[in-house]
Protein backbone atom coordinates (compact mmCIF):
# COMPACT_ATOMS: atom_id res chain seq x y z
CA UNK A 1 0.00 0.00 0.00
CA UNK A 2 1.31 3.13 -0.86
CA UNK A 3 2.18 5.66 2.07
CA UNK A 4 0.03 8.67 1.65
CA UNK A 5 1.51 10.12 4.01
CA UNK A 6 5.69 10.04 2.67
CA UNK A 7 7.38 13.57 1.92
CA UNK A 8 10.72 11.94 0.70
CA UNK A 9 12.18 13.89 -1.67
CA UNK A 10 9.98 16.97 -0.95
CA UNK A 11 11.65 20.23 0.06
CA UNK A 12 9.51 22.41 2.65
CA UNK A 13 10.12 26.08 3.45
CA UNK A 14 7.97 26.92 6.47
CA UNK A 15 8.19 30.92 7.65
CA UNK A 16 8.16 31.79 11.63
CA UNK A 17 9.35 28.13 12.29
CA UNK A 18 11.77 29.03 15.05
CA UNK A 19 8.40 28.28 17.59
CA UNK A 20 5.29 27.94 18.33
CA UNK A 21 2.90 26.62 15.57
CA UNK A 22 5.83 26.67 12.70
CA UNK A 23 8.12 24.51 14.53
CA UNK A 24 5.54 21.81 14.97
CA UNK A 25 4.92 22.14 11.60
CA UNK A 26 8.40 21.99 10.34
CA UNK A 27 8.89 19.01 12.80
CA UNK A 28 5.72 16.98 11.57
CA UNK A 29 6.83 17.42 7.47
CA UNK A 30 10.45 16.19 7.87
CA UNK A 31 8.79 13.64 10.42
CA UNK A 32 6.79 12.47 7.64
CA UNK A 33 10.21 12.67 5.20
CA UNK A 34 10.48 15.86 4.15
CA UNK A 35 13.51 18.47 4.10
CA UNK A 36 13.11 22.01 5.41
CA UNK A 37 14.11 25.22 5.12
CA UNK A 38 13.61 26.62 8.45
CA UNK A 39 12.66 30.59 8.31
CA UNK A 40 12.66 32.79 11.29
CA UNK A 41 13.11 36.36 12.08
CA UNK A 42 15.50 34.82 15.21
CA UNK A 43 18.16 33.51 14.12
CA UNK A 44 18.88 31.46 17.31
CA UNK A 45 15.28 29.66 17.19
CA UNK A 46 15.47 29.14 14.24
CA UNK A 47 18.77 27.00 14.39
CA UNK A 48 17.18 25.29 17.06
CA UNK A 49 14.88 23.48 14.70
CA UNK A 50 17.45 23.28 12.39
CA UNK A 51 19.50 20.71 15.15
CA UNK A 52 16.21 18.72 15.68
CA UNK A 53 15.43 18.03 12.22
CA UNK A 54 18.77 17.09 11.63
CA UNK A 55 18.88 14.71 14.64
CA UNK A 56 15.70 13.34 13.20
CA UNK A 57 17.91 12.41 9.74
CA UNK A 58 16.68 14.71 7.64
CA UNK A 59 18.12 17.87 5.71
CA UNK A 60 17.74 21.30 7.10
CA UNK A 61 19.09 24.38 6.80
CA UNK A 62 18.08 27.69 8.54
CA UNK A 63 17.16 31.15 6.77
CA UNK A 64 16.75 33.88 8.97
CA UNK A 65 15.53 37.21 7.97
CA UNK A 66 11.99 39.39 7.87
CA UNK A 67 9.02 38.26 5.53
CA UNK A 68 8.11 41.29 5.74
CA UNK A 69 10.88 43.00 3.45
CA UNK A 70 10.88 41.95 -0.45
CA UNK A 71 14.46 41.81 -0.67
CA UNK A 72 15.15 39.58 1.93
CA UNK A 73 12.70 37.48 0.40
CA UNK A 74 13.68 36.80 -2.78
CA UNK A 75 17.46 36.39 -1.90
CA UNK A 76 16.48 34.02 0.54
CA UNK A 77 14.39 32.03 -1.58
CA UNK A 78 17.49 31.72 -4.18
CA UNK A 79 19.52 30.75 -1.54
CA UNK A 80 17.08 28.16 -0.56
CA UNK A 81 16.59 26.53 -4.18
CA UNK A 82 20.69 26.96 -4.37
CA UNK A 83 20.72 24.94 -1.96
CA UNK A 84 17.86 22.39 -1.88
CA UNK A 85 17.19 22.74 -5.80
CA UNK A 86 13.49 22.95 -5.32
CA UNK A 87 10.83 24.36 -3.05
CA UNK A 88 7.03 21.34 -3.16
CA UNK A 89 5.78 22.96 0.29
CA UNK A 90 5.32 26.02 1.46
CA UNK A 91 3.92 27.15 4.65
CA UNK A 92 2.88 30.86 5.42
CA UNK A 93 3.27 30.92 8.84
CA UNK A 94 5.35 33.98 10.47
CA UNK A 95 2.66 36.47 12.36
CA UNK A 96 2.33 38.77 15.33
CA UNK A 97 -0.48 39.58 17.61
CA UNK A 98 -1.86 42.24 19.97
CA UNK A 99 -4.64 42.84 22.19
CA UNK A 100 -5.72 46.23 21.59
CA UNK A 101 -8.96 47.96 20.94
CA UNK A 102 -9.13 50.01 17.60
CA UNK A 103 -9.15 53.17 19.62
CA UNK A 104 -5.78 52.74 20.73
CA UNK A 105 -4.82 51.17 18.05
CA UNK A 106 -1.34 53.44 15.94
CA UNK A 107 -0.69 53.42 12.43
CA UNK A 108 2.35 51.28 13.23
CA UNK A 109 0.24 48.60 15.07
CA UNK A 110 -1.69 48.57 11.71
CA UNK A 111 1.70 48.56 9.11
CA UNK A 112 3.28 45.81 11.26
CA UNK A 113 0.56 43.12 11.35
CA UNK A 114 -0.49 44.31 7.60
CA UNK A 115 3.25 44.45 6.28
CA UNK A 116 4.32 40.77 8.42
CA UNK A 117 1.44 38.34 7.39
CA UNK A 118 -0.30 39.94 4.63
CA UNK A 119 2.40 41.38 2.39
CA UNK A 120 4.57 38.83 4.13
CA UNK A 121 2.46 36.33 2.60
CA UNK A 122 1.71 38.06 -0.77
CA UNK A 123 5.81 38.27 -1.24
CA UNK A 124 6.71 35.08 -0.37
CA UNK A 125 3.89 33.55 -3.06
CA UNK A 126 4.96 35.53 -5.81
CA UNK A 127 8.34 34.57 -5.36
CA UNK A 128 7.80 30.88 -4.89
CA UNK A 129 4.85 30.44 -7.27
CA UNK A 130 6.70 30.92 -10.36
CA UNK A 131 8.89 27.22 -9.69
CA UNK A 132 5.86 25.40 -8.82
CA UNK A 133 4.29 26.14 -11.76
CA UNK A 134 7.44 25.03 -13.55
CA UNK A 135 7.82 21.75 -12.04
CA UNK A 136 4.21 21.42 -12.21
CA UNK A 137 3.62 21.01 -8.26
CA UNK A 138 3.46 22.35 -5.11
CA UNK A 139 1.31 23.14 -1.84
CA UNK A 140 1.35 26.26 -0.50
CA UNK A 141 -0.20 26.59 3.10
CA UNK A 142 -0.91 30.16 4.52
CA UNK A 143 -1.90 30.78 8.18
CA UNK A 144 -5.35 31.78 8.48
CA UNK A 145 -7.37 32.06 11.86
CA UNK A 146 -10.98 31.33 13.39
CA UNK A 147 -10.78 35.32 13.70
CA UNK A 148 -11.10 35.30 9.57
CA UNK A 149 -14.72 33.52 9.03
CA UNK A 150 -17.46 35.35 7.36
CA UNK A 151 -18.56 36.63 11.10
CA UNK A 152 -15.52 37.40 12.77
CA UNK A 153 -16.50 36.79 16.25
CA UNK A 154 -13.37 38.59 18.36
CA UNK A 155 -12.80 42.42 19.64
CA UNK A 156 -9.26 43.79 20.04
CA UNK A 157 -7.00 42.46 17.41
CA UNK A 158 -8.75 44.82 14.45
CA UNK A 159 -5.06 45.16 12.88
CA UNK A 160 -4.37 41.29 13.43
CA UNK A 161 -7.99 40.61 12.15
CA UNK A 162 -7.78 42.57 8.72
CA UNK A 163 -4.74 41.01 8.40
CA UNK A 164 -5.90 37.45 8.36
CA UNK A 165 -9.18 38.37 5.91
CA UNK A 166 -6.26 39.50 3.63
CA UNK A 167 -4.58 36.41 3.91
CA UNK A 168 -7.83 34.48 3.42
CA UNK A 169 -8.68 36.76 -0.13
CA UNK A 170 -4.82 35.88 -0.79
CA UNK A 171 -5.45 32.61 -0.29
CA UNK A 172 -8.38 32.14 -2.70
CA UNK A 173 -6.62 34.35 -5.90
CA UNK A 174 -4.13 32.26 -6.15
CA UNK A 175 -5.57 29.15 -5.88
CA UNK A 176 -7.41 30.02 -8.78
CA UNK A 177 -4.48 31.89 -10.55
CA UNK A 178 -2.39 28.47 -9.99
CA UNK A 179 -4.23 26.05 -10.89
CA UNK A 180 -4.26 23.09 -11.37
CA UNK A 181 -0.65 22.04 -10.30
CA UNK A 182 -0.06 24.12 -7.37
CA UNK A 183 -2.72 24.30 -4.43
CA UNK A 184 -3.08 27.09 -2.31
CA UNK A 185 -4.90 26.16 0.70
CA UNK A 186 -5.51 28.37 4.54
CA UNK A 187 -5.71 26.70 7.94
CA UNK A 188 -7.08 28.31 10.83
CA UNK A 189 -6.27 27.76 14.10
CA UNK A 190 -8.65 28.28 17.15
CA UNK A 191 -6.70 28.56 20.73
CA UNK A 192 -2.99 27.35 20.00
CA UNK A 193 -0.88 27.00 23.51
CA UNK A 194 2.13 29.31 22.37
CA UNK A 195 3.89 31.96 23.31
CA UNK A 196 1.70 34.54 20.86
CA UNK A 197 -1.83 33.40 23.05
CA UNK A 198 0.42 33.24 26.81
CA UNK A 199 1.21 36.94 25.72
CA UNK A 200 -2.43 37.37 24.86
CA UNK A 201 -3.71 35.95 27.73
CA UNK A 202 -1.99 37.83 29.54
CA UNK A 203 -2.54 41.58 27.84
CA UNK A 204 -6.45 40.37 27.91
CA UNK A 205 -5.83 39.77 32.04
CA UNK A 206 -4.71 43.15 32.60
CA UNK A 207 -7.23 44.74 30.93
CA UNK A 208 -10.27 42.39 32.85
CA UNK A 209 -7.94 42.53 36.03
CA UNK A 210 -8.12 38.69 36.09
CA UNK A 211 -4.88 36.39 35.77
CA UNK A 212 -3.44 35.19 32.44
CA UNK A 213 -4.47 31.46 34.07
CA UNK A 214 -8.37 32.34 34.44
CA UNK A 215 -8.53 33.86 31.04
CA UNK A 216 -6.80 30.69 29.60
CA UNK A 217 -9.51 28.26 31.27
CA UNK A 218 -12.41 30.62 29.98
CA UNK A 219 -11.12 30.03 26.61
CA UNK A 220 -10.55 26.43 27.10
CA UNK A 221 -14.40 26.04 28.28
CA UNK A 222 -15.68 27.15 25.45
CA UNK A 223 -14.22 24.76 22.89
CA UNK A 224 -16.62 21.42 21.87
CA UNK A 225 -13.72 19.32 22.30
CA UNK A 226 -12.77 20.95 26.41
CA UNK A 227 -9.10 21.59 25.01
CA UNK A 228 -6.49 24.04 23.60
CA UNK A 229 -4.68 22.90 20.67
CA UNK A 230 -1.06 22.30 20.36
CA UNK A 231 1.24 22.83 17.20
CA UNK A 232 1.27 19.64 16.50
CA UNK A 233 -2.64 19.67 16.13
CA UNK A 234 -2.25 22.51 13.30
CA UNK A 235 0.87 20.58 11.87
CA UNK A 236 -1.54 17.55 11.23
CA UNK A 237 -4.07 19.74 9.15
CA UNK A 238 -1.40 21.54 7.23
CA UNK A 239 0.43 18.05 6.11
CA UNK A 240 -2.75 16.97 5.25
CA UNK A 241 -3.58 19.68 3.14
CA UNK A 242 0.07 18.65 1.20
CA UNK A 243 -0.99 15.22 1.01
CA UNK A 244 -2.19 13.47 -1.54
CA UNK A 245 -5.28 13.26 0.30
CA UNK A 246 -6.02 17.12 -0.95
CA UNK A 247 -5.68 16.65 -4.33
CA UNK A 248 -9.01 18.19 -4.55
CA UNK A 249 -8.78 20.56 -2.42
CA UNK A 250 -7.76 24.37 -2.68
CA UNK A 251 -8.80 28.20 -2.08
CA UNK A 252 -10.39 26.51 1.11
CA UNK A 253 -9.72 27.90 5.34
CA UNK A 254 -9.60 24.60 6.98
CA UNK A 255 -10.55 25.50 10.88
CA UNK A 256 -8.58 23.87 13.63
CA UNK A 257 -10.29 25.28 16.75
CA UNK A 258 -11.21 22.13 18.71
CA UNK A 259 -14.74 23.06 17.38
CA UNK A 260 -14.75 26.75 18.81
CA UNK A 261 -18.79 27.81 18.62
CA UNK A 262 -19.86 30.18 16.53
CA UNK A 263 -20.44 33.07 19.17
CA UNK A 264 -18.05 33.72 21.43
N1 LIG B 1 -1.50 30.54 18.69
C1 LIG B 1 -2.74 30.61 18.24
O1 LIG B 1 -3.70 30.29 18.95
C2 LIG B 1 -3.04 31.05 16.82
C3 LIG B 1 -4.39 31.15 16.43
C4 LIG B 1 -4.68 31.53 15.13
C5 LIG B 1 -3.65 31.79 14.22
N2 LIG B 1 -2.35 31.67 14.63
C6 LIG B 1 -1.30 31.97 13.64
O2 LIG B 1 -0.31 30.96 13.63
C7 LIG B 1 0.95 31.53 13.29
C8 LIG B 1 1.97 31.15 14.35
O3 LIG B 1 1.54 31.60 15.61
P1 LIG B 1 2.22 31.15 16.97
O4 LIG B 1 1.15 31.08 17.99
O5 LIG B 1 3.09 29.98 16.76
O6 LIG B 1 3.10 32.48 17.28
P2 LIG B 1 4.51 32.65 18.02
O7 LIG B 1 4.58 34.09 18.36
O8 LIG B 1 4.67 31.66 19.10
O9 LIG B 1 5.55 32.32 16.86
C9 LIG B 1 5.63 33.15 15.71
C10 LIG B 1 7.00 33.01 15.08
O10 LIG B 1 7.04 33.88 13.94
C11 LIG B 1 8.27 34.59 13.96
N3 LIG B 1 8.15 35.87 13.26
C12 LIG B 1 7.47 36.97 13.68
N4 LIG B 1 7.62 37.98 12.80
C13 LIG B 1 8.41 37.50 11.80
C14 LIG B 1 8.92 38.06 10.61
N5 LIG B 1 8.67 39.34 10.28
N6 LIG B 1 9.69 37.29 9.81
C15 LIG B 1 9.97 36.01 10.15
N7 LIG B 1 9.51 35.42 11.27
C16 LIG B 1 8.75 36.16 12.09
C17 LIG B 1 8.58 34.77 15.44
O11 LIG B 1 9.96 35.05 15.66
C18 LIG B 1 8.13 33.44 16.02
O12 LIG B 1 9.17 32.49 16.03
C19 LIG B 1 0.72 33.04 13.18
O13 LIG B 1 0.50 33.38 11.83
C20 LIG B 1 -0.54 33.23 13.99
O14 LIG B 1 -1.25 34.39 13.63
C21 LIG B 1 -2.02 31.33 15.91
Amino acid sequence: MNNEFDFSGKVALVTGAGRGIGKGIALRLAKMGADIAVNDLISETADRTVEEIRNMGRKAAAFPGDVSKSEIIDAMVDEILQKFNHIDILVNNAGISLYRPILDCSEEDWDRHVDIMAKGTFLLMRKVAPHMIAQKWGRIVNLGSYVAQFNCTTKYFAPYCAAKFAIIGLTQVAAQEWAPYVTVNAVGPGDVETEMMELEWQQEGARRGITAAEVKEEYRKRLILERLQTPDDIAKAVAFLCSPLADQITGSHLIVSGGLPYHV
